[in-house]
């Protein structure tokens, strides 16, 4: 092994690691050293080094399936709220792990651009922050990481998506992370109903607009695969063509902007088939429009269009199942590609 640090070995120490506390520490430690340049190389390409299945975790954090979780309650009571509190403190735990994990698992395997490396240390460094000030608000009062059961949901959804990275994208880091923008309002809102001032700030000021920049990690990083499938691997200019407000509104387009139009659709319909796919129940409205969009979802993204059916002229009801997300990308850009020129000729 060369003495030249690398991303990727620096990303296994943290997900090998069990402790959440120390996970933090590495992975800001880890995260300063890549973005000073004093780590500079993200993988070498004849790395053959493990990644786990399953980050290590405290024995102490007892799992449970997501069905036998206790309620939290809507926070009229110290318990309900420390129950709430717990709940948060666990999944930026998870969160720090998925962040490492996406750089592990899929940088090299995908030839990710460095950009995609950085965004997703600056998110793991966010996640790591959030944890600590959550676990100690925790302990100021009066409980501690693993006083409450945990569920294991996040992780499923990590397994099930381990070999693509588009769906992890999709899956984790858009709909999980947004889920997560829709529902920080009204927790914001009990935190300070029960008179927990302290914590509404920190989730108010620190968690929630932070939270904001990892779903737009999440989507532009989305949008980057399947522009680079739509140009043959090229590198495109993503956040021009899908992620400008002004692409959001039907208008008269010109040739080019037509097709940048058909490149958009092309994105937003792989995402709702890759959602279909992968992500197991339903997205609950009401949805954070204005903190979607902040993201980069327009209104074009339209998550209730994703409960319904597919593509009728190319899909049948069931054969979404059979295809992965890079040949529905194909196909989605082939239909609009004959789209589009009928329109030209018509
Ligand atoms: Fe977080
Ligand atoms: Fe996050």
């Amino acid at each position: 092994m060369s003495d030249t640090e690398t991303l990727l070995e620096a990303a296994l120490e943290v997900l090998n690691t069990a402790d959440p506390i120390q996970k933090a520490r590495l992975g800001e430690a880890a995260a300063k050293r890549w973005l000073q340049g004093e780590i500079s190389v993200p993988f070498r390409q004849d790395d053959d080094l493990p990644i786990p299945n399953r980050p290590a975790r405290l024995s102490s954090v007892k799992l449970v399936a997501p069905s036998l979780m206790p309620k939290l309650g809507k926070g009229g009571s110290l318990q309900s709220r420390l129950a709430m509190l717990h709940s948060l403190v666990h999944t930026e735990s998870w969160a720090i792990d998925l962040s490492w994990d996406i750089i592990a698992r899929f940088g090299r395997k995908e030839s990710m651009p460095k950009d995609f490396f950085t965004d997703f240390v600056k998110v793991a460094q966010d996640e790591g922050r959030h944890f600590v000030l959550l676990a100690r608000r925790l302990e100021e009062l009066g409980s501690y990481y693993g006083a409450f059961p945990a569920h294991d949901g996040l992780w499923d959804s990590a397994i099930q998506t381990s070999n693509d990275l588009s769906a992890r994208l999709a899956v984790e880091h858009c709909v999980h992370e947004a889920r997560g923008l829709d529902v920080l309002p009204t927790t914001i809102s009990r935190f300070r109903n029960g008179g927990d001032e302290d914590t509404a700030n920190l989730l108010e000021t620190v968690i929630y607009p932070e939270e904001i920049t990892h779903c737009a990690a999440g989507v532009k990083w989305f949008t980057y695969l399947c522009q680079r499938k739509i140009n043959g691997h090229q590198d495109s200019n993503i956040s021009s063509v899908c992620l400008s407000p002004e692409n959001w509104a039907p208008k008269e387009h010109s040739k080019e902007e037509a097709v940048n139009g058909g490149k958009q659709n092309v994105v937003i319909e792989a995402f709702h088939d890759t959602v279909r796919r992968y992500f197991r129940g339903p997205l609950k409205p009401p949805f954070n429009v204005e903190a979607r969009k902040a993201a980069g979802f327009g209104p074009d993204w339209d998550w209730n269009h994703v409960t319904m059916p597919l593509v009728p002229s190319l899909f049948t009801s069931d054969a979404h199942r059979t295809y992965s997300p890079s040949v529905i990308v194909d196909l989605i850009a082939a239909r609009n590609f004959l789209e589009w020129t009928r329109l030209q000729e018509g």
